[in-house]
């Protein structure tokens, strides 16, 4: 299973590729927004840290562009800058067409914005390289996640379509193990979540009593 940092920051991704070796890069504008720096600026900084790499990072076109032929354009011109970028385009009907295109030329897509498993499968017969379905976002709003994720994952099992399962706005270790024992192929989510996630603090209270006992021992 992989595991893809949700981040624009460049500290955070040094860090994550460092710690965790994340597989792959998710931004979107809020995260764009919190880096602070221009879009392109942002972007291009985040590909030179993957460069050389088989490590994806999805670009989000311009959530204002929301035709066909503005769409594809943007894709085409942010797939020019890196072949680590995939283009993130929101989960609307234009989005399949684009999608297909892009597919056509070997630009791979992320369609994101992904909240039933019908938008799934639409992105999934539309050759998008990922889907990116939100479950935290599902889950403030009170709806089931964990059918959610496996009627998604089913669907590509059932078909045998090639498009990776982002589970995204995934906000604890619970999540994660839920999107890796139903099969989904790749987690997203912030630094802060992987860090949690991977402690527990029985490890800390064992490591506390332990070198209480270690320092009662001889070495030799
Ligand atoms: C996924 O690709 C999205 O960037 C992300 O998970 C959005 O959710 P969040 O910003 O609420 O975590």
């Amino acid at each position: 299973m992989k595991l893809f940092l949700d981040s624009a920051m460049i500290d955070e991704i040094e860090y994550a590729l460092d710690a965790f070796d994340i597989d792959g890069i998710t931004t979107n504008p809020r995260h764009v927004q919190v880096a602070g720096k221009p879009f392109m600026t942002t972007i291009r900084e985040i590909a030179k840290l993957v460069e050389g790499t088989d490590k994806t990072v999805s670009v989000e076109v311009n959530p204002h562009l929301v035709t066909y032929q503005d769409m594809l354009a943007e894709g085409e011109k942010l797939a020019a800058i890196s072949p680590n970028f995939v283009i993130k385009l929101q989960c609307i009907e234009p989005a399949f067409k684009v999608a297909r295109h892009l597919a056509k030329k070997n630009i791979r897509s992320n369609i994101t914005l992904v909240f039933s498993a019908a938008q799934a499968l639409m992105a999934m017969k539309s050759g998008a390289y990922f889907v990116s379905p939100f479950i935290g976002w599902k889950e403030t709003n009170g709806e089931d996640v964990l059918n959610f994720i496996d009627d998604v994952v089913a669907i590509r099992d059932n078909y045998g379509f090639a498009t990776e399962i982002i589970v995204a706005a995934v906000r604890n270790g619970r999540q994660i193990v839920d999107s890796a024992v139903a099969s989904a192929d790749i987690v997203t989510a912030g630094l802060s979540v992987f860090q949690e996630a991977f402690e527990h603090p029985y490890t800390q209270d064992g490591i506390r009593r332990f070198t209480g006992f270690w320092d009662k021992s001889q070495y030799e």
